[in-house]
């Protein structure tokens, strides 16, 4: 069921049951992140791997300390900069914390989402929240309420609609590295945005199908229908009689009917892209298309984050 009643969440996750929360990057399955059974129950519905580690999400910078050991100071000074916001960071977890929350690890994602319907429920419970992209595993994440009913509606008790997502990309994960500050998945805080408070930044590129590298599966993101990279123009010739989907910063692509082309933003504006991005993808995969091409965006700002995106959907 879908609504807008903070109050029913919150109770919802004080009894240790599993709802979907808006967030300002995108929806999330959420759980009491202390509770063994609510982290089971996530990783079920979302059919998730035991190895893939969950974010805690707190609805105050200082509620950080209860759960990690120590925040180094680079670290801190993007939580002082970027919190409440898209940024995760990877810290040394207290033991409270259980190890499945952490898939083993000795480290937690943390983050504080700047929205106001998660904050306020955060802010209502003595407890971190799990709380995955709300999404089966491998798809494209969920930026409005409605996209989590069509794929979960049955299996949680609730969803609270917060609206579309304001951001429409993932946290971007920031983590020590062999000793250097390092982005582990770019997201919806440029690398530029981080660069400008801290200076240079290590960034892991995407593509390694090894888990423990976080966040970095190969395919991932992806819709039913395959997805191609490259330039529409010299894709469609090899691709005739095909019902073609495309993808696409700011143009519109000749041959194409203008329901099947996905414009990101006319006006060449990252964030609106950003913000477009996967309820773009989930309306091109509900026409039964053939393939999808997709134009990557230029390598910089938030289309870093999207071409990530992009590129992962095309690995499927
Ligand atoms: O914007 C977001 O971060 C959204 C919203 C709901 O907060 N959440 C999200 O969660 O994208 P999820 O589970 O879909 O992606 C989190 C990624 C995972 O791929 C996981 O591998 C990585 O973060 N991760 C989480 N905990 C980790 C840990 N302890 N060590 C390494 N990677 C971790
Ligand atoms: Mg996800």
């Amino acid at each position: 069921m879908i609504g807008t009643d903070i109050d029913t969440a919150v109770r919802l996750l004080q009894e240790g049951q599993v709802v979907a929360i808006p967030t300002e990057t995108v929806y999330g399955l959420a759980g009491n992140a202390l509770n063994q059974e609510a982290v089971s129950t996530i990783f079920s519905v979302k059919q998730r791997p035991s190895f893939d580690p969950l974010i805690i999400h707190v609805g105050r910078v200082a509620d950080i300390p209860y759960y990690i050991q120590d925040i180094p100071p680079v670290l801190r000074k993007l939580a002082d900069a970027f919190m409440p916001g898209p940024l995760t960071l990877l810290l040394e977890k207290k033991l409270i914390i259980p190890d499945l929350v952490t898939a083993g690890s000795p480290r937690v994602a943390v983050r504080v989402p700047n929205h106001p319907v998660a904050l306020d429920v955060l802010t209502k419970l003595n407890f971190p929240v799990a709380a995955p992209s709300a999404n089966p595993f491998g798809y494209i994440s969920p930026t409005t309420a409605q996209h989590v009913a069509q794929q979960l509606g049955e299996q949680i008790p609730y969803i609270l609609d917060g609206g579309h997502c304001s951001v429409g990309v993932e946290s971007t994960i920031v983590g020590i590295e062999n000793d250097r500050p390092t982005v582990l998945r770019k997201g919806g805080l440029s690398v530029e945005a981080i660069e400008a408070r801290i200076g240079p930044i290590a960034v892991r590129e995407h593509s390694t199908s090894n888990p423990i590298a976080p966040g970095m599966l190969k395919s991932h993101y992806a819709p039913h229908v395959p997805v191609i990279l490259g330039k529409p123009e010299d894709l469609l010739p090899t691709l005739p009689g095909k019902s073609v989907g495309v993808i696409r910063f700011r143009e519109k692509t000749a041959g194409i009917p203008d329901r099947q082309q996905l414009i990101l933003s006319a006006r060449g504006d990252f964030r609106e892209a950003a913000q477009r991005l996967f309820a773009g993808m989930r309306y091109l995969d509900q026409l039964a298309l053939d393939v999808i091409i997709a134009e990557l965006l230029p390598e910089e700002n938030l289309g870093r984050a999207i071409n990530d995106r992009l590129r992962r959907a095309a690995a499927g």
